[in-house]
């Protein structure tokens, strides 16, 4: 019998994986795909954070179940990044909790605040957790615009007077994953003021705060004076450290959400393992050059893949933030759709983009592209496109009606 579990109709297959499934068929017939495709950061996690998980891991008891909120020193260190970063005081004790990744902590949100048939407003495209945390824990979602500005506040305005019931959240991802828009702490006030008229809680994804390539450090929005009587934030580890496999992440702000959180993490985890918290609290109390080493590296790894994409032929707009570039599909592919076009880059150039389709309807026209390669491998990955461009006009209507490309 074949059965229809609720949850996971609701869960469409994960565009990503078709294309991974080609990534994956390419290297078995031994193609050096060049992976721009996954936002996996690929530089080493600094050595005094490695050391100190070493050193705590030969510790007795560490190994025994920790706390589910977080060790207080490591809630600590994070309220003391705050400070000194955003200039927002937090109580340790109440306005902070550990997470596993930001992306555990954003799910279990959802589920500590969702009943069935909430709608929740979350933008488009976006990082698929900000609608499905919502969707998983039965809420419906109202899309926005991506694009901060005067338009996402008319948007915002329409969809708070149309939408019934009442949408009791609002999801904000600045530095955004995919587009790399940024937002302005004036936007952030406009937001506040809104959400305090209309009762909204703020939802706010900052997992990118640290990753900016100008002089604007992006701001937080707890820094918006009041924000805090109804804002979350999430921030990570995972790339301002490069520990994307270590799950460390956190959730700040409002007590009452915090609260909710930290209640549904106790009935589901005991929080990290005990030396991944306390390397954690290492990386937020030591020397931070590490995360000016990080930023240089993707800010050289933006400015060769926008100039050397561009030499191809492929103009790919620079972003200001995060470790992605959100490219348009070149126009003479555009008709073919974002997923086709980047099975065909696997194809006839061996790179793996993320196609904009992924990050829901509005991302269609584009592609994201992850500084996840070194400088000369971005290079390859340029030579390799510049090829393929230069063939594919000639060729586009035969690979239209099915026929393969002559080289592959
Ligand atoms: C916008 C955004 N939020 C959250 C995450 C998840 O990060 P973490 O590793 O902390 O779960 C990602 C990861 O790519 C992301 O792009």
């Amino acid at each position: 019998m074949k059965r229809d579990f609720h949850r996971i109709k609701r869960l469409p297959p994960y565009v990503f994986e078709e294309v991974n499934r080609f990534k994956a068929a390419f290297r078995a017939q031994g193609a050096d795909i060049i992976d721009l495709g996954m936002g996996n950061p690929d530089l080493p996690t600094p050595e005094h954070i490695r050391e100190k998980l070493i050193e705590t891991v030969n510790k007795p008891r560490t190994n025994r179940y920790s706390a589910s909120r977080g060790i207080p020193g490591l809630r600590r260190a994070q309220a003391a990044y705050y400070e000194r970063r955003f200039g927002v005081t937090l109580d340790p004790d109440t306005e902070v909790v550990a997470t596993l990744g930001s992306k555990e902590g954003f799910a279990n949100l959802a589920q500590a605040i969702t009943a069935p048939g909430d709608v929740i407003l979350a933008p488009n495209p976006t990082y698929p957790i900000h609608q499905f945390g919502f969707i998983m824990s039965g809420g419906v979602i109202r899309q926005l615009p991506a694009e901060p500005g005067d338009g996402f506040m008319r948007a915002l305005e329409r969809a708070m007077q149309h939408s019934v019931p009442k949408p009791i959240a609002l999801v904000l991802n600045y530095p955004s994953n995919p587009t790399c828009l940024n937002a302005s702490l004036d936007f952030y006030k406009q937001v506040v003021d809104f959400a305090r008229r209309e009762e909204l809680i703020l939802i706010s994804d900052l997992a990118y705060a640290e990753l900016y390539f100008d002089d604007n450090p992006p701001p937080s929005l707890l820094e918006v004076p009041g924000a805090k009587d109804f804002t979350i934030e999430f921030t990570s580890l995972s790339k301002t450290y490069s520990m994307p496999g270590w799950r460390m992440g956190f959730a700040v702000g409002n007590a009452e959400l915090i609260a909710a959180l930290a209640r549904v993490k106790s009935y589901l985890d005991y929080g990290a393992f005990t030396p991944v918290q306390v390397a954690a609290a290492a990386a937020l109390n030591g020397p931070q050059e590490c995360i000016d080493e990080v930023r240089t590296t993707y800010k050289g790894r933006r400015d060769v893949l926008v100039s050397s994409f561009g030499r191809a032929g492929w103009d790919v707009p620079p972003p200001p933030s995060t470790m992605f570039a959100w490219a348009p599909v070149p126009d003479r592919f555009r008709h073919l759709g974002s997923l086709e076009f980047s099975k065909l880059l696997l194809e006839h150039a061996e790179v793996a983009v993320a196609p904009g389709i992924g990050f829901g309807e509005h991302g269609e026209g584009h592609v994201r592209i992850a500084l996840v390669e070194n400088e000369h491998r971005i290079r390859q990955a340029a030579r390799n496109i510049r090829r393929f461009l230069g063939k594919a006009d000639a060729e586009l209507h035969n690979v239209m009606a099915g026929e393969p490309m002559p080289d592959r």
